[in-house]
């Protein structure tokens, strides 16, 4: 755990370089706007530790698979997200010494991401090893309201001397993935050109050919003779001044990457001359204000306030910020990768996250088209998830979602542990189910919902085997989202999930067919369902699942066999042997009792209300202590459940560790990227967890608990078309109408209409009892 970014309520801040962390921060002051995004490298050349990082959303590359022994239905190949061209390059020379800060002796070094306006800036003092001192400040942001580019403003003064100073900017698309599986590059150059005040690369991806235009425009604020550099992939401006002792010299450069996803590749070059015309026009300043205004309307919306809690505020607010860099939900075909535009890790791709824990922060954070493009992602990749079901030897319009995906193909590249976890293509029917719930639009189940329910729940009829010993249905031989068991039998989450889909596929149909005959009769003939029986299979699975419970613990069973394990609790295990998946070897984990995720716990927070509070509680009891929480994604559904349960220590402590997980670098894997994923259930851990919001037949409903540290916390939501504000003090809970209709609100159990601009303030109760006694 590392602890050296400064605490501030709307920043993150480094102070002083630390070249051991450079790889971290370059993770934490990653800047994207949906389209593209960056890590935060120096723009001058820096020969210390970094990873370079410029992503395009949605251009990706299918890296060949690489594994030891190949086994029929592997995925041919891992998708990957690419590295792109850098735009961010300004190279500076000092006579004749190249400024790399890794060489110099650097002082006053500070770095901080303002989160308020969505933009980096980095000042630092150097010396040469010639003695020659400057002052840098590079600002720098990827625009939210032009969203397919970024610009950077970088001024250097000469302290203590007046003498020659080259700069060159530049667009480098000779790179790299850190993570190629066979050491190759992915990108061909098509053309490049320079021009007086600037120049272009346009590239092509192997294999899947997406080309990509990227070009800067520069303006500097001294005179002096350009040279136009010209390599292999690469252009550049070389700018030679003669720089004088305190008189600051700024170069802007305005930068835009243009992808053939969104126009026609021919054109991309006169498009990408028009588009940075425009933001040069535009100028820096007023782009530099456009984007404080575009944050400015994000907050209003998503903002949550933590008084009395200064690192807590601060870790909130760079969790929030992070997912809305990452995704806007302008565009159906992109997506959230677990690392979004801040590392390569996970390749970029598509998983269970998205469903099962981005989708509440955007459903009450953003307008309900956001969220509706994330389940058309899904929806338009159905083919694809009937083939990759088809090849694996499911028929019959039966669909299994990929657990890792770019474009609707599998590809991941571990069986065990990533392909058996078919518990994603449940995941991918509750987020239907979860926005029905929060939005009430049925008309997305008639438009398209039913036909993903029906297709996954063909799956499931046809994954489950009828147990001749156990005279019930059992589903074998997958992995459950605790990746640390592998190839178990009756998973209890994914037996949960897999007869919930089929229960709701029913309802769902029922509800289709008395909404819309026409429409429910062309897509049962389309997709070739038969009604009475399929749905007669469904129910009698629905009705004869075996699920696997400890009668005399009253806790459900993970899988079969866990209670044979030897069960130390993770309290009772030394500090030095963890993180487990770094201490130990696979076979020794594998037999462990230790849980890397909410696993059953999961089910019990997906389907809370079908479980009484003494069973989730006895459940919670005894699985939290075997929990290692190893997946970022894990504490905030221990979080909520806590909270749940009147543990509001634990339920602050989890929070605590998902919250600052990436600042303070908690599982030492900051420098990959952060988490993005899982940031989205830091959110839930304080909206659902401490804010205790619920959606309960058609309403929100809440039963708050204030943290003891906290003086109040306040969150806006949007419900149906009004915006609500909700502020948790010690003693009362606030609930108001921001905008839109009157609506009805539950607060600890009691009804409130609220009409625009008017609020309730109810004294606040503890909900539930306090937990009697923790078994950790
Ligand atoms: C988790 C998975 C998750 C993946 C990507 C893994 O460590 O165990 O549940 O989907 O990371 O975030």
């Amino acid at each position: 755990m590392k602890n050296y970014i400064k605490v501030d309520e709307w920043k993150i801040i480094e102070e002083g370089f630390e070249p051991k962390y450079n790889l971290i921060s370059e993770s934490l002051f990653s800047l994207g706007n949906g389209r593209m995004g960056q890590r935060a490298n120096f723009e001058e050349a820096y020969s210390g530790e970094t990873l370079q990082g410029n992503y395009v959303a949605g251009v990706y590359y299918p890296d060949k698979t690489r594994v030891g022994w190949w086994k029929n239905g592997y995925p041919e190949y891992f998708a990957k997200v690419l590295n792109a061209a850098n735009w961010v390059g300004i190279d500076v020379v000092i006579d004749g010494e190249q400024l790399d800060l890794a060489k110099c002796e650097v002082s006053s070094f500070r770095r901080e991401l303002n989160m308020k306006e969505g933009y980096l800036k980095r000042t630092f003092h150097a010396k040469t090893t010639k003695g020659k001192e400057v002052d840098v400040e590079a600002v720098r942001f990827c625009s939210m309201v032009d969203d397919e580019t970024g610009v950077i403003r970088y001024t250097i003064t000469p302290v203590n001397f007046s003498g020659p100073i080259t700069i060159t900017s530049f667009i480098d698309g000779d790179v790299k993935n850190k993570d190629s599986n066979y050491d190759e590059k992915f990108w061909d150059e098509v053309s490049k050109a320079s021009w007086s005040d600037g120049g272009y690369i346009q590239m092509r991806t192997r294999k899947t050919g997406f080309e990509v235009a990227t070009g800067q425009k520069f303006t500097v604020s001294q005179n002096g003779p350009i040279q136009s550099i010209e390599k292999e992939k690469y252009v550049a401006s070389e700018i030679k001044l003669d720089a004088v002792q305190g008189q600051a010299i700024t170069l802007t450069k305005y930068a835009a990457n243009l992808s053939s996803q969104n126009y026609p590749a021919n054109t991309l070059v006169a498009e990408l001359e028009k588009t940075l015309k425009a933001i040069s026009a535009k100028g820096f300043e007023k782009m530099l204000a456009e984007q404080a205004e575009a944050w400015d309307k994000k907050w209003q919306h998503n903002d949550i306030i933590i008084k009395g809690d200064a690192s807590a505020q601060q870790a909130i607010r760079f969790n929030i910020f992070q997912l809305n860099q990452t995704y806007t939900g302008e565009d159906d075909r992109l997506n959230i990768g677990p690392k979004g535009f801040t590392g390569e890790k996970y390749g970029g791709s598509t998983y269970w996250d998205t469903e099962a824990y981005c989708v509440p922060f955007y459903l009450a954070t953003a307008d309900q088209k956001v969220t509706r493009n994330l389940l058309l992602y899904r929806y338009k990749q159905l083919g694809k998830a009937i083939d990759n079901a088809k090849l694996l030897g499911f028929k019959d319009g039966a669909a299994l979602y990929p657990m890792v995906t770019m474009d609707g193909t599998e590809c991941h590249n571990e069986w065990e542990i990533t392909f058996e976890e078919i518990h994603r293509n449940g995941a991918i029917a509750y987020a239907i189910f979860n926005y029905v719930r929060y939005t009430g639009d049925e008309q997305y189940l008639v438009d398209y919902g039913l036909e993903v329910l029906i297709a996954i729940a063909r799956f499931w009829a046809q994954r489950v085997n009828w147990s001749e010993d156990k005279q019930l249905y059992v589903i074998l031989g997958v992995t459950g989202p605790n990746e640390y068991e592998n190839n178990v039998n009756n998973n209890w989450y994914t037996s949960t999930l897999a007869t919930w889909c089929m229960k709701y596929t029913l309802e769902v149909a029922e509800k289709v067919e008395a909404a819309d005959k026409t429409r429910f009769d062309a897509l049962v003939a389309r997709i070739n369902f038969d009604k009475q029986k399929e749905s007669a299979k469904f129910r009698d699975i629905i009705e004869r699942m075996y699920y696997g419970y400890d009668a005399e613990l009253g806790i459900f069973l993970q899988q079969d066999g866990y209670l044979d394990k030897e069960q130390i609790l993770v309290k009772d295990l030394p500090a030095s042997e963890r993180p487990l998946n770094q201490k130990w070897s696979w076979d020794r984990i594998l037999r462990s009792c230790y849980i890397k995720q909410a696993d059953v716990l999961q089910g019990l927070y997906f389907f809370e209300e079908n479980y009484d509070t003494d069973t989730i509680r006895r459940n919670y009891d005894f699985y939290e202590p075997r929990t290692v929480h190893e997946s970022s994604l894990s504490p905030c559904v221990h979080a909520i459940i806590a909270a749940k349960l009147g543990d509001e220590a634990r339920a602050y402590e989890f929070y605590l560790r998902t919250s600052r997980l990436d600042l303070d670098d908690y599982n030492n894997d900051t420098e990959d990227g952060c988490h993005i994923t899982s940031m989205a259930g830091t959110w839930m851990s304080v909206v659902e967890g401490f804010g205790g919001m619920r959606v309960r037949e058609g309403k929100l409903s809440f039963d708050p608990f204030l943290p003891e540290k906290w003086q109040s916390f306040s969150f806006k939501v949007g419900f149906r078309g009004t915006s609500l504000n909700i502020t948790v003090r010690k003693d009362q809970v606030s609930v108001s109408n921001l905008s839109g209709p009157e609506i009805k609100v539950v607060i600890n159990n009691q009804e409130h209409s609220l009409a625009v601009n008017n609020g309730v303030v109810v004294k606040s109760v503890t909900l539930y009892p306090p937990m009697p006694n923790s078994s950790k």
